[in-house]
């Protein structure tokens, strides 16, 4: 049986394990509630939710058609103190899992597919766990960090993601302004409102989610933001001293990619890397923090000549292009770590990354999922640098 084992620290481990128990849901807003319920449908015809059932053959029907209905909606369990990630890692509702608690001891029934599944959950709850612990020790010397997160206009994806990173900021003991504003919003109006929050040091990182609507003008933007409130790493500063190897905010979707990769054991260093995508906020930092850490990069994007010869060399693959599918499986070498930043919104209503998943993990060592993937380790990211932004404005070490 080959399944896939993460411990608390987001280490990948294979064995047999006991079942010992339930890892304890964590309480999911009824937004995510309604999303994950959207997805239950796709999940069920994931191709880890079809490996399980073939898995699982070999048990009786009534398991295998639970371990079916588990699989439909990912599993997370307890087994000797780690935890089994099975389908998204993600559960919809606790109660739908209550079969697992009455395996009690014996053959684990989860199970992935060969190539591993690299589900970003407990990796992103590890990095919150830290950053919640450092912020009890902020608040115990009397500093309450504060992120204000401004979001221009009704884009309802930045919508999501403004929400999770207001929750996030909930769970972790930050502060949180959610600071909504119309998208008639003028550019004097945004930047009047960023130096109010400039000039207020209760507020230790300042976010302004993008897209903007046409009339604002991105640059001025972050520009009017000051580099030691710049918590997604997105000014000029930050971006200099990151590209000079100096201290800085790193951006946080491709800090989230390395931390991913890295975890998986997989040494960067010497590794052919491949991005496919050149933006400011992934490509481009991605790019720059694979070299850093010594991978020979490449990065790809509308006008490569060879996409496909070049991708299918990368032992390392991070899709940032924004169109769903686009990487597909005959793109990854073998045993590659594909790491998908996608999320895109199919005709079908449901969130597509970037890599054809069923193709892909066939080939991959290892794979994100979309969503579960990069999404929630990008948040913890952000909890990560608002809390030392905290500590720094207030010279405090953490
Ligand atoms: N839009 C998409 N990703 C991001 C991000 O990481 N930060 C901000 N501010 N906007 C985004």
């Amino acid at each position: 049986t080959k399944y896939v084992v993460f411990d608390k620290t987001g280490t990948l481990t294979k064995g047999v394990f006991d079942v010992t128990g339930i890892y304890p849901g964590r309480d999911f807003t009824e937004d995510e509630l309604l999303e994950y319920a959207a997805y239950a449908e796709s999940y069920s015809s994931h191709p880890i939710s079809k490996s399980l059932r073939e898995a699982c053959g070999e048990l009786d029907a009534r398991r295998a058609t639970d371990a079916q209905e588990i699989a439909g909606h990912g599993v997370r369990t307890m087994v000797d103190g780690h935890v089994v990630l099975a389908g998204n890692a993600r559960m919809m509702d606790d109660s739908k899992i209550t079969y697992t608690k009455n395996t009690g001891t014996g053959t684990v029934v989860y199970v992935a597919r060969d190539g591993q599944f690299l589900g970003s959950v407990l990796i992103a709850d590890e990095v919150k766990e830290h950053s919640k612990q450092a912020i009890a020790a902020l608040k115990a010397q009397g500093v309450n960090p504060c992120l204000a997160v401004i979001l221009v206009g009704e884009n309802p994806a930045s919508q999501v993601y403004v929400r999770g990173k207001v929750k996030d900021c909930g769970e972790c003991g930050i502060k949180s302004l959610e600071l909504r504003m119309p998208e008639t919003t003028t550019q004097e109006e945004l930047l009047a409102k960023i130096a109010e929050l400039a000039a207020d040091k209760t507020v230790n990182g300042i976010l302004v989610q993008l897209p903007l609507p046409k009339q604002i003008n991105e640059h001025a933007v972050i520009d009017a933001i000051p580099p030691e409130k710049d918590v997604d790493g997105f000014s000029p500063v930050n971006v200099g001293r990151m590209q000079t190897g100096q201290p800085c905010f790193l951006p946080c979707t491709p800090a989230g990619c390395i931390r991913m990769i890295e975890s998986t054991g997989t040494k960067i260093d010497g590794k052919n890397a491949v991005v496919i995508g050149r933006s400011n906020i992934v490509g481009k930092p991605a790019a720059l923090l694979l070299l850093a850490k010594n991978a020979t990069v490449t990065v790809c994007h509308s006008h490569t000549a060879n996409l496909k010869e070049i991708c299918a060399n990368a032992d390392i693959l991070v899709a940032a292009v924004g169109r769903a599918g686009f990487v597909t499986g005959d793109m990854v070498k073998p045993g590659a770590v594909v790491i998908d930043v996608g999320i895109n919104r199919g005709a079908d209503g449901k969130l597509h990354g970037d890599v054809n998943f069923e193709e892909a993990s066939a080939v991959a060592g290892y794979i994100t999922p979309v969503p579960g993937g990069v999404g929630p380790m990008t948040r913890a990211m952000l909890m990560k640098n608002t809390t030392q932004a905290a500590a720094m404005q207030n010279g405090v070490a953490i």
